[in-house]
């Protein structure tokens, strides 16, 4: 949520912030702006929309030093006053900010200023800055003590000072060639440099003459160790007209990628956990709480009991906890602030947390200490798709793990990678199902928590109005809004409920719905048939033809896949 791209040395600034931000966009892409010295005047140009219209107009601008920033709108609408980056009142400092200031109003008031030029809170948190007294670190440092809430900052002052400062957003700085960039995800320095530094919480850096120079909230010097750059393996990327399509296309690859580097039990063993679990609790947001459910069902099938729970609700709860449990924390990016929120509360608290993510060096892994790695590669569009099959999996084989029965399952396992069906969906079918004004999803255990997917990628990135529901509570209530109008998209991949399931569908079909079935069994509703493989392994095989129902659909809405309206990809404010 907000991408921070910042850069000094002897080199094009502006340029490479506005390329970095081009890799960042997918973490808010409202609108963008740049901050940069030129002829010993601190300046800024801002766009709305997308990076692009930005790039248009800095093309032609040059300056060693430039801080950048693409948003995701939380405090006022998208409008350029809104953008980042935001001058303070004197127009000396110039910020970029992502994260939340949760006390602006009351800092506002102290400000006493009579103008304000936007209504973020960022300008608030610069005017902060401004009043301070000291160097541009020390009124940063002295700043941040009155903020209550989370940032990842980069401010750039008239004279070319340029410093960083972070609490929960993430920021990592880097030596490049030439000079040194400062950014929210370390994929932008991929390919620019070998090592790079994670600012943790609430520390700050200076960079001056070509050096990087860390401080603590106190202002007292530190000596960090810098971390070795991931390789991003670009190779495997399939690249198709969309970052979405690549990345259902790429499933089968990073399956494989996955299994390769669990198979030997390493990172497995790796792990601290309870031994043999009494307990085993998931905690996540959106897809990857449905990921979650899917874990939950595989420790349940090896005799751990098992829970999924949306980290919002979680947080404000009163859950009994246990520590002879273990707390999963799944989450593609490793930065959701809800997440980030339960896994510090519980590791406060002493239970034994473990993170699942796809981003090595996540906030989330930091605090977990103890991770789980998905190889899904970098996942862009803001639907996540590979990341969700990856964590289904590697939550299955760790399952497998636990129960000590990971090697009988290998030929098996060895077997579904090879045939992994990637099954689409025909365009007959795509249309016939865009025309319906109510789309359902139904399915039970397993095929519900599949539907729950399902309804949630389509209407993230189709805006169609849809939800998911277990099938046996259709007669419930929900069967009042079915009707000639309706389409009843079931998934069936398991034999015991079948039977049930084909009943439900009956129900539907007297009421005038429409049914289209996704099973592997044989059935005379109008289906789309899908490979057979053990139980266990179905919902990585029929999530598949409903990634791509919702992204066929999304085209042929003439929508954008990757930039669906008022998301981001990670989600950094609770
Ligand atoms: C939907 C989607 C979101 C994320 C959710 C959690 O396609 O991607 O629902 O799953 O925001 O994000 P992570 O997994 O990064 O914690």
């Amino acid at each position: 949520m907000c991408g921070i791209c910042a850069c000094t040395g002897n080199l094009n600034a502006v340029k490479l912030v506005t390329e970095g931000l081009k890799i960042l966009e997918y973490r808010g892409y409202d609108s963008a702006g740049v901050a940069y010295i030129e002829n010993e005047n601190l300046k800024v140009e801002k766009a709305v929309g997308e990076i692009c219209n930005l790039e248009k107009k800095v093309e032609n601008l040059v300056s060693f030093t430039a801080i950048g920033h693409t948003r995701w709108a939380t405090h006022g609408g998208v409008t350029e006053n809104n953008a980042h980056p935001h001058f303070s009142f004197s127009k000396n400092i110039a910020m970029v900010h992502n994260g939340i200031v949760e006390n602006y109003k009351e800092l506002k008031e102290k400000l006493e200023i009579d103008t304000w030029r936007s209504q973020t809170d960022t300008e608030v948190f610069v005017n902060l800055v401004e009043k301070e007294n000291g160097t541009l670190l020390e009124k940063i440092i002295s700043a941040s003590r009155k903020v209550i809430g989370s940032f990842a900052v980069a401010i750039l002052d008239e004279k070319g000072n340029l410093v960083l400062g972070k609490r929960e957003s993430p920021l990592y700085v880097a030596k490049i060639k030439n000079g040194i960039m400062a950014v929210s995800d370390t994929y932008v320095l991929s390919g620019l440099t070998e090592n790079f530094y994670t600012l943790g919480d609430n520390e700050f850096a200076e960079i001056k003459n070509d050096e990087i120079y860390f401080y603590d909230k106190n202002g007292k010097k530190i000596i960090k160790n810098s971390e070795k750059m991931q390789k991003f393996d670009k190779k495997s990327t399939i690249f198709e007209k969309t970052h979405m399509k690549s990345e259902i296309l790429e499933t089968k690859n990073i399956l494989k990628t996955t299994y390769k580097n669990y198979q030997d039990g390493n990172l497995f063993s790796q792990i601290i956990f309870p031994n043999r679990p009494k307990e085993i609790n998931l905690i996540a947001c959106g897809t990857a709480y449905h990921s979650a459910l899917q874990g939950a069902e595989y420790f349940k099938k090896i005799g751990i009991p098992s829970h999924a729970y949306i980290a919002s609700e979680f947080r404000y709860g009163n859950e009994i906890l246990n520590k002879n449990a273990l707390y999963i924390f799944v989450s593609q990016s490793g930065e959701t602030a809800d997440t980030i929120a339960c896994a510090k509360m519980l590791k406060e608290k002493k239970m034994c947390c473990l993170a699942l993510t796809n981003t090595p060096n996540s906030y989330l892994n930091q605090i977990c200490g103890n991770v789980l790695p998905t190889f899904a590669g970098k996942e862009i569009a803001v639907a996540s798709t590979k990341a969700y099959s990856c964590q289904v999996f590697v939550l299955y084989l760790f399952s497998l793990y636990i129960s000590g029965k990971f090697q009988e399952k290998e030929k098996e396992i060895e077997n579904f990678l090879v045939k992994f069906p990637l099954v689409d969906i025909d365009k007959n079918v795509v249309d016939k199902i865009s025309k319906f004004e109510k789309i359902f999803f139904i399915g039970r255990r397993q095929d519900y928590i599949t539907a729950l997917e399902s309804s949630l990628k389509l209407k993230e990135i189709t805006y169609i109005n849809s939800f998911a529901i277990a099938s046996g509570e259709l007669k419930h209530g929900t069967l009042a809004l079915i009707d000639e109008k309706s389409i009843v998209i079931a998934i069936c991949t398991e034999e015991k409920t079948k039977e049930k399931l084909f009943s439900n569908l009956e129900e539907v079909k007297a009421r005038n719905g429409s049914v289209l079935l996704v099973t592997n069994f044989e059935t005379n509703f109008d289906n789309l048939k899908i490979p057979t493989f053990p139980p266990s392994l179905m919902p990585l095989v029929s999530i598949i033809p409903m990634q791509f129902l919702a992204l066929h659909i999304c085209e042929k809405l003439g929508y954008n896949p990757d930039k669906p309206k008022n998301l981001a990809k990670s989600v950094t404010v609770e």
